[in-house]
């Protein structure tokens, strides 16, 4: 009885109870994220079909969640003895700006902003469909009016990602449903993201951001420690400065 009633909610979770997609048939046309939506969808299918011929139905364990690592180079593995605490999709910009004398010049990343949405639940169920949320996180625009799940999920807000100066990413997990912490946080390591990885909206953009393991400041609560922003989608600007603007954003969804 309780493992289905967490079937149920693990399900839900990914899909279902958002019947108004703010997603525009002009947008729907367009193939590339058509195709990366009936992915989704197909996966999910599975998912429910495999759901219903599982005497144990899973559950939503944070120690079945597994932290993607990139070949040939990972990033630094967790400090020992942390603890997992949260998984969440990051759906938001980053932010740029550009040298309006030199062509040449390469874009200057200032920062990001995101809504962070509670995916511990399918990263402990079912990570191969976590893997392609980022992706289809990204063919749907954050509307200013509702931003409280994300489409085409009902995943609610777990928390929002900032930079509080240049150099301080900060995760704030404080939300009116749990209070996991406030993580202001430094860059420890990069990688650029996998080959592969989704380059934008559509299939059309700059490439996914990097891949990075950041650490706590010391000033951070809830005990938070290190984060890390992996299965990127999108992010990246243009490689030179050539007929941007002074500054601009670029949409893009991580893990
Ligand atoms: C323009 O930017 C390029 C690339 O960063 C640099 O090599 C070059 O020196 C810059 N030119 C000027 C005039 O600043
Ligand atoms: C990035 O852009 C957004 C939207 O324009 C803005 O709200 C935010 O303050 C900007 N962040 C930085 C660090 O410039
Ligand atoms: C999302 O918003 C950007 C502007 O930031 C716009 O260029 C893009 O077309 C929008 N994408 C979708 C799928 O609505
Ligand atoms: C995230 O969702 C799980 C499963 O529904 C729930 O147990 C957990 O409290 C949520 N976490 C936050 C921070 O909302
Ligand atoms: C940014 O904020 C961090 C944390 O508060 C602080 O340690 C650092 O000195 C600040 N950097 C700048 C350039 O203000
Ligand atoms: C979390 O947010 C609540 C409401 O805004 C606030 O009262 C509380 O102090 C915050 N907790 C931390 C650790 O900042
Ligand atoms: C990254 O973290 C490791 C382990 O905490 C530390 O030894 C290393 O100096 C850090 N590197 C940077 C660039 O912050």
């Amino acid at each position: 009885m309780f493992s289905k009633v967490l079937l149920t909610s693990a399900l839900c979770a990914i899909a279902f109870a958002s019947p108004i997609l703010p997603y525009n048939s002009e947008a729907a046309q367009r193939p590339a994220e058509m195709k990366v939506l009936s992915e989704y969808f197909s996966m999910l299918g599975h998912k429910v079909q495999a759901g219903k011929q599982m005497s144990q139905a899973p559950m939503c364990n944070l120690n079945n969640a597994v932290l993607p690592v990139a070949s040939p180079t990972p990033l630094p593995a967790p400090s020992q003895g942390l603890l997992l605490k949260h998984v969440a999709i990051g759906r938001g910009i980053q932010n740029y700006t550009c040298s309006q004398t030199n062509a040449s010049a390469a874009p200057v990343n200032i920062g990001a902003v995101a809504t962070l949405y509670n995916s511990t639940c399918v990263a402990s169920t079912y990570p191969d469909l976590l893997a392609v949320l980022p992706n289809v996180a990204l063919q749907f625009n954050l509307t200013s009016s509702d931003q409280s799940t994300l489409s085409p999920s009902n995943l609610a807000i777990s928390g929002h990602h900032f930079f509080a100066n240049a150099t301080t990413p900060t995760f704030n997990l404080n939300t009116t449903a749990m209070d996991l912490g406030f993580a202001p946080c430094a860059k420890n390591n990069s990688i650029p993201a996998p080959a592969g990885s989704p380059v934008g909206q559509g299939g059309q953009g700059y490439g996914a951001v990097a891949w990075l393991k950041l650490i706590a400041r010391d000033d951070a609560t809830g005990n938070l420690q290190e984060a890390y922003r992996v299965n990127t989608a999108g992010g990246n600007p243009p490689a030179t400065c050539a007929g941007m603007p002074a500054t601009f954003e670029i949409q893009y969804a991580a893990e």
